[in-house]
């Protein structure tokens, strides 16, 4: 980075606003919409058109216990995620999350959301990846509701238009390089419009991040390209931690090749996957909830079949994902999406044809550590593990509430969004008073924003971005794989080391401002590689089996040492090797009412 004591001069345009939430997916729009239906002036910047962010390829659904399609309780529901989770997860921020989910459902109903219907009007809901009936003893529940398989894509129509409707600000294009910290406290936001260059600066008594997870740090991943983890960029720079990063969520049907998502809804109505044999090999893995256990079980187990030689291809390295049994009338109506896409991506017409999938990078159950009001919490210098950070909220897969622990349920993350989404735009109005009073900015508060901006804008070095990227991307691919084992991790760890040190002598090509993706994909690959390193050391570190973190030299989980979240920091910027500092916040044992029971730690089986 370039020397800090001289900012370069780029003119300023501020803005000041009661609250800044940063990305326009469905977590950013819920808190957008809850913060400007108070009353708060409120402002939202996003790299993209909102209606594109990556919550529109959410396709299955969102989870909630309304019990429309079969028997359901907010219990079953906490008990399932909390089994999901590995015992990982925050036992008072799942039960704030399952009891709140019927509420938040029926409000995006009422903004608009087309749900498809059962006979009876009621939305239709569909099971899903280990959501069971009757605290995991009984058949699968049909909790997931479902827009047909354009779930998200809907979520984000409604919300979009909720949140111009309470007159938030858009700033859309714009890309966030930085955030303004004073004294431990966040206080606004450096910003730059992508289409003519100008600087913005931000100032606001809370700024939220909502921007999303960090999957692009793999080579192949269900997540868009704009998956950069730009919030938990900005957070380590900050000098705050990351949680459980070391937990990645590889989703069982990314369609063979081309990494494109295949929704669980496609075995939710009934799909099922085979091996070479034409066995379906998930009976013997998961007796009991078969192509429907858990995430990390099913892609576990798609997993070995490969390893042991039954994988399905001339190379033996996917595996069938089969839906020509279900009536078309049933695809064509329920998975229209996913139809349209095994032609396009695989040429197979799913009426007829089982269609190639392979585990994919799908999603990040670790990011920026929160409680369940979606504040900011850090490590505090008395060692309170639960200190909020002032004016710092995250919500979304940006956060870490923790609710999804070691392995996140399928359809959880959407619900995730809205409910706490919705749950900020609460406490901000709880906090904050309309124009109220705001900090003085200090006086370098775009010094580290401009520093970056301009390092990179003017890097002259020898690694085009791309290439850096490839390697970043091919190592975590194969060094922080579905299986891990400590010699891979470790040597993950070095190669990555290396990796961040290249990254100080990237070269940018274009040194305009204006529509400059190079230098975009720049500062999104020096947002990537801090947490790519991040997730590499932390999963090198944890010596259990927990959830997606699969470690062959330690096959079970181990409570007694084990049950704690990884936090971590980041010193490696300026490629001075990536050092990573590690410590631990305790798990929540218990929850929010007395309403709700401890669910304690048991063997996982499905
Ligand atoms: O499979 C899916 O439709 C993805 C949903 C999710 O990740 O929650």
């Amino acid at each position: 980075m370039s020397d800090k004591t001289a900012p370069p001069a780029y003119k300023i345009i501020d803005h000041t606003y009661d609250v800044v939430v940063v990305g326009a997916g469905g977590s950013g729009l819920r808190a957008t919409m809850g913060a400007a239906e108070s009353g708060l002036k409120t402002a939202n910047v996003s790299k993209v058109f909102p209606t594109r962010s990556h919550t529109v390829a959410a396709q299955g659904g969102i989870a909630a216990s309304l019990g429309n399609n079969t028997p359901d309780h907010w219990s079953w529901h906490m008990y399932d995620t909390v089994k999901g989770s590995d015992w990982l997860g925050d036992q008072d921020a799942i039960e704030y999350m399952v009891r709140e989910a019927p509420e938040a459902v029926y409000e995006l109903e009422h903004a608009g959301v087309p749900f498809s219907r059962n006979e009876d009007g009621t939305i239709y809901q569909r099971p899903f990846g280990g959501h069971m009936q009757n605290m995991g003893e009984g058949p699968p529940v049909q909790r997931t509701c479902a827009a047909a398989d354009r779930t998200g894509h809907a979520m984000l129509h409604a919300l979009y238009q909720q949140s111009l409707k309470y007159s938030a600000d858009f700033y859309i294009e714009y890309f966030a390089i930085d955030l303004i910290m004073k004294d431990g406290k966040c206080v606004g936001v450096i910003a730059l419009c992508m289409d003519d260059g100008s600087i913005h600066r931000f100032r606001a008594q809370a700024v939220v991040l909502a921007t999303g997870g960090y999957g692009r740090c793999y080579f192949t991943a269900t997540s868009a390209h704009t998956c950069t983890g730009d919030g938990g960029g900005m957070v380590l720079r900050a000098g705050l931690p990351l949680q459980d990063m070391e937990f990645v969520q590889f989703h069982p049907t990314g369609i063979y090749g081309a990494g494109v998502l295949i929704t669980e809804g496609a075995r939710g109505e009934g799909g099922y996957l085979t091996n070479s044999e034409g066995e379906r090999f998930m009976e013997r893995y998961a007796p009991s909830a078969k192509d429907l256990a858990s995430r990390d079980v099913v892609s576990r187990s798609m997993a070995l079949e490969m390893r042991e030689g039954r994988g399905v291809g001339p190379d033996k390295d996917h595996i069938y994902l089969h839906l020509d049994h279900i009536d078309p009338k049933v695809l064509a109506d329920r998975l229209p999406g996913i139809t349209e896409s095994g032609k396009i991506f695989a040429g197979v017409d799913l009426t007829r044809q089982p269609l190639p999938v392979t585990p994919t990078v799908h999603y990040n159950m670790g990011g920026i550590p929160c409680n369940y009001h979606g504040e900011v919490v850090t490590l505090g210098p008395d060692g309170n593990p639960d200190t909020v950070v002032p004016g710092l909220f995250a919500v979304g897969e940006a956060a870490c509430v923790s609710v999804h622990g070691a392995n996140r349920l399928g359809s959880n993350s959407l619900i995730d969004l809205v409910v706490f989404g919705r749950a900020t735009g609460h406490r901000l109005k709880e906090i904050l008073t309309p124009q109220g009073k705001q900090d003085e900015l200090p006086k370098d508060s775009a010094d580290l924003a401009l520093s970056r901006l301009d390092h990179f804008r003017n890097a002259k070095g020898g690694s085009p971005t791309a290439e850096v990227r490839k390697e970043m991307q091919q190592t975590m691919q194969k060094h922080a794989a579905v299986f891990r084992d400590s010699e891979l991790m470790a040597e993950g760890v070095k190669l990555l080391a290396e990796t961040n040190k290249r990254l100080q002598d990237v070269h940018v090509t274009d040194r305009s401002l204006i529509w400059n993706s190079d230098l975009i994909e720049t500062l999104e690959l020096d947002n990537l590689m801090a947490q790519a390193v991040v997730t590499m050391n932390s999963a090198e570190n944890r010596k259990e089996s927990r959830g997606a973190h699969a470690h062959e030299d330690f096959p079970d989980r181990n409570d007694a040492e084990w049950m704690k979240h990884t936090i971590a920091w980041f010193d490696g910027w300026g490629g001075s090797g990536g050092d990573v500092k590690i410590d631990y916040r305790p798990v929540h044992e218990y929850t929010l009412t007395d309403d709700a029971e401890y669910i304690k730690p048991k063997a996982r089986v499905y």
